[in-house]
């Protein structure tokens, strides 16, 4: 039996600079992974492909299993009997890279249980052809990722600091959000660049002074209140700043004192369907 974690990935810095020819539409963000995880387990059994997991969201087992069956295409042989067991922690389509998390986490797990000496290039690779979060999932820490999310450069992860993820009681569809920003009249975007100079530094405020993301300015009134709402609680107790992750809608807090972090999460756990304490994390492969 082999087993590992799957860390969520929060988006520090998010835009989105347009459409293209292949339906999907070119990204500039920094992503880091945090200790928010699911733990997945898998073990061989006689025949089939089984999935275990408790409260499964639609659609999530047909992306393990495509990702072990593109994984033994690549390796040239018949997929074997597979049990994978998955315990939730992320919340599903909250703009956390839940379900890429859990399949980046299968798809480490089948490596080292199947072909150690692949390159995680490789593996990343055939994550891509699951989701487009799915490689920076695989490799994990922290990265600027262009193109649909896939080209990624390496940066240290945040300095040591605390996070607090929360997510409101309401879900946002992922097409959905990139079909708003269609009809968004153009401005700047968030400072990817500062983003990516400030970890490059190691410096937490700048950090926190570059967070945004471009899907905030496409949400609905009753959304963005909502998302607002969380943002301003999450400064009161005193975080360096609070942005939205991915196409939404959790919201992340970075603090620089756990206690503060601590007084935000016990604060929001009375209003939001989750809310987590995290930390960042540092490379997976
Ligand atoms: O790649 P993935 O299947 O996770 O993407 C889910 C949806 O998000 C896509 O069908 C597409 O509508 C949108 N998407 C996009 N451009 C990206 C990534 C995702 O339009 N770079």
């Amino acid at each position: 039996m082999y087993s590992q974690s799957a860390p969520a990935k929060i988006n520090l810095a998010l835009d989105v600079l347009g459409p293209r020819p292949d339906g999907y539409h070119e990204m500039r963000m920094v992503m880091q992974s945090v200790s928010l995880q699911d733990q997945v387990t898998i073990r061989e059994m006689p025949e089939g492909f089984r999935l275990l997991v408790m409260d499964l969201p639609e659609g999530v087992k047909t992306l393990e299993q495509r990702a072990a069956e593109a994984f033994f295409a690549v390796l040239g042989r018949p997929v074997p009997g597979l049990e994978v067991r998955l315990e939730k922690r992320t919340p599903a389509y909250a703009g956390l890279g839940g379900g890429s998390a859990d399949v980046a986490a299968v798809l480490r797990l089948l490596r080292e249980m199947y072909c150690p000496e692949m390159d995680p290039a490789e593996l990343e690779a055939i994550g891509l052809t699951v989701g487009s979060d799915v490689p920076f999932c695989v490799r994990g820490g922290a990265a600027l990722a262009e193109g649909r999310g896939e080209r990624l450069t390496d940066l240290p992860p945040l300095p040591p600091c605390w996070l607090v993820i929360a997510k409101p009681a309401f879900d946002l569809p992922t097409p959905e959000m990139f079909r708003r920003l269609h009809s968004r009249t153009p401005s700047d975007g968030p400072d990817v660049n500062g983003m990516a100079g400030a970890l490059r530094k190691g410096d937490l405020h700048s950090a926190a002074a570059c967070m945004g993301n471009v899907f905030e300015s496409v949400l609905e009134p009753p959304e963005q209140r909502e998302v607002l709402y969380i943002k301003n609680t999450l400064c009161r107790f005193g975080a360096l700043n609070a942005v939205m992750s991915g196409s939404g809608p959790s919201v992340v807090g970075i603090f620089a004192h756990k206690e503060d972090a601590s007084a935000a999460l016990d604060d929001l756990r009375n209003v939001c369907q989750t809310a987590a304490l995290a930390q960042p994390m540092g490379r997976l492969i």
